[in-house]
This record gives structure tokens, C-alpha cells and sequence, in this order.
């Protein structure tokens, strides 16, 4: 893990942070001395993640929030800001990926992946904007997909939503780049978390043949490539989709004629 001195005593909220990636993220960015704000919807997996930090020497707190709701988003932004004095960092991890042929897709299922996923990012950005504007600094990091480049069967509304993540990152990148504030999102393709790795197994061995590294990614890995967007390391580069998976990138004739069933 690299090491970012910048980093000590930033206020970083993580969406799904008791997560697979948000969970990964959050100690990665304890260990360099930010301190974390946990933000999901199950109370037992946020208490498990602010002790693991907490026992790992790290600085953490949690809050049961959920991001569909406009609400809680303000109280968990009001709760960092009366905690650490700020938000210096927000990380968009809060999401979820269900499987639903597209013509039996009925419109609330639509819609609770869309809310979820994408109306979420937008209330989390726009809230913590709020304090990032007047302080001049910021940094987000959301999560695409590498589903939504690909195309993904059964997946209609997680890909829109995900598309629809690099449609919000840019627009906003465009208003808030003079303030000090810089926004970029990753697109992973398949990483080793709970979201993923319930499927059966034979389905995962096809997803794995199509990886020129030939292995699924570590939510370590997309911590590390977080870290790396909310650092200084990254100092000229916004509104970008970062893809990270494994080489996977452009559809060859092949690929395209298989049903690709994919996060
Ligand atoms: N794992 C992958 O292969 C993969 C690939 C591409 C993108 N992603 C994206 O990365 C993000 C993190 O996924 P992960 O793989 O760590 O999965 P995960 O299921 O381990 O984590 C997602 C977290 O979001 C939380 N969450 C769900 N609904 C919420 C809500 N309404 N409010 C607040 N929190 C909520 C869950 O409780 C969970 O802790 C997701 O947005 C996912 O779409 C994951």
C-alpha cells in the first residue's frame, strides 16, 4: 500500500463502507491517518468495520445511513462535520447489483437500483459539496462499473446506473474543478466481495476465462486505486472513469457474440 503523508487528519465519509471495496478503502485510508466515517445500512457490519480500524490503531466512526434517503445523507454529513470538523473525502461504495431478466424487470425493481445507486451518489455529492465548496478542498471517488462499458445480461438497471455514475462525475467535475475539488470514478470489473461472489461456481469460471490476468480483483486493489484519486499523487486528474479489471477492455468480435453476465 502506498503511503500518503497528505492524508493525516482528512475527514473521509465511505458509503457501503462495511463493504467489500468501502470496507478495504476505509482502513487503507486509517493506515494513513484520515480520519473515517462509516456509512451502510447494516448496523452489526459498521460496528465489525469501525473496530476492526479501531484495533488496527485507525480512527472511525459509523453511522447507519441510508443514501436513498435525502435525511440521513444530511445527518451523516452534519454528523462528519461535527466529528472532524469536515469532509475532505467522499468515497460512493454504497450500491447493489441484482439480476433481472430485462423484460420480467418490473418498474420498483427498476427504480430501487437506480435510487440506490445512482440517486444516492447524487444526494452524498451533493451534501458533502455543501461543505467542500466554502472550504475550497475536496475529493470524490465514485463507483462505475465495468458492466455498464461492456453491456451486462439481466443487469439493465444496475448498467444504466452505473453509466449513468460517469454521466454525474463528469457534469459535476465541470462545476466544482474552480473550487479546489476534483471527482473521478473507477470501473472495476469483477472484485472478490459478497456483491460478486454468491454466484455459482461454474459462472464464475466463465467470468474468469475472459480475464487476460486470468483472476479476479481484490477489493485491496481498488482501495489502492482509490487512495490513489483522493491523493495528491493524482493532482491533474478529474472527471476521468478509471477501469480496473485485470486487462479486460475492449469487446473483441468473440466476446461480443457471448452473453456477458457481469458486474
Ligand atoms: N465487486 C465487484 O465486482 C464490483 C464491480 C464493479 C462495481 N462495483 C461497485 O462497487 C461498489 C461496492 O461494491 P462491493 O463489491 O464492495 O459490494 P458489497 O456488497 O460488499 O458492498 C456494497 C455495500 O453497499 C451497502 N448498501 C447497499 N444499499 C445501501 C443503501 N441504500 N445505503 C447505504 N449503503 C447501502 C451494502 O450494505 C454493502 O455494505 C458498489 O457500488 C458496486 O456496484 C463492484
Amino acid at each position: 500500500m502506498a503511503h500518503y503523508p497528505e492524508m493525516k487528519g482528512r475527514a473521509a465519509i465511505i458509503t457501503g463502507g462495511s463493504g467489500g471495496i468501502g470496507m478495504a478503502t476505509a482502513h487503507a485510508l486509517a493506515q494513513n491517518g484520515a480520519r473515517v466515517f462509516i456509512a451502510d445500512v447494516d448496523q452489526d457490519s459498521i460496528d465489525a468495520a469501525v473496530a476492526g480500524i479501531a484495533s488496527a490503531g485507525g480512527e472511525a466512526v459509523g453511522r447507519r445511513v441510508d443514501v436513498r434517503d435525502e435525511a440521513q445523507v444530511q445527518a451523516m454529513v452534519d454528523a462528519c462535520v461535527k466529528r472532524f470538523s469536515g469532509v475532505d473525502y467522499l468515497v460512493n461504495c454504497a450500491g447493489v447489483f441484482k439480476h433481472v431478466p430485462f423484460m420480467r424487470m418490473r418498474l420498483d425493481e427498476w427504480q430501487e437500483t437506480l435510487d440506490i445507486n445512482l440517486t444516492g451518489t447524487f444526494l452524498c455529492m451533493q451534501k458533502c459539496l455543501e461543505r467542500m465548496i466554502p472550504a475550497k478542498y475536496g475529493r470524490i471517488v465514485n463507483l462505475s462499473s465495468h458492466a455498464a462499458v461492456r453491456g451486462s445480461a439481466l443487469h439493465a438497471h444496475y448498467c444504466a446506473s452505473k453509466e449513468g455514475i460517469v454521466g454525474l462525475t463528469r457534469a459535476v467535475m465541470r462545476e466544482v474543478s474552480e473550487h479546489g475539488i476534483r471527482v473521478n470514478c473507477i470501473a472495476p470489473d469483477i472484485i472478490k466481495t459478497r456483491l460478486t461472489m454468491t454466484r455459482d461456481e461454474q459462472r464464475q469460471k466463465q467470468w474468469q476465462k475472459r480475464i487476460p490476468m486470468g483472476r479476479f480483483g481484490e477489493p485491496s486493489e481498488c482501495a489502492d486505486l482509490i487512495l490513489y484519486l483522493l491523493s495528491d499523487a493524482s493532482s491533474y486528474i478529474t472527471g476521468q472513469n478509471i477501469w480496473i479489471t485485470g486487462g479486460d477492455a475492449v469487446k473483441t468480435a468473440k466476446s461480443a457474440k457471448q452473453k456477458e453476465t457481469a458486474p
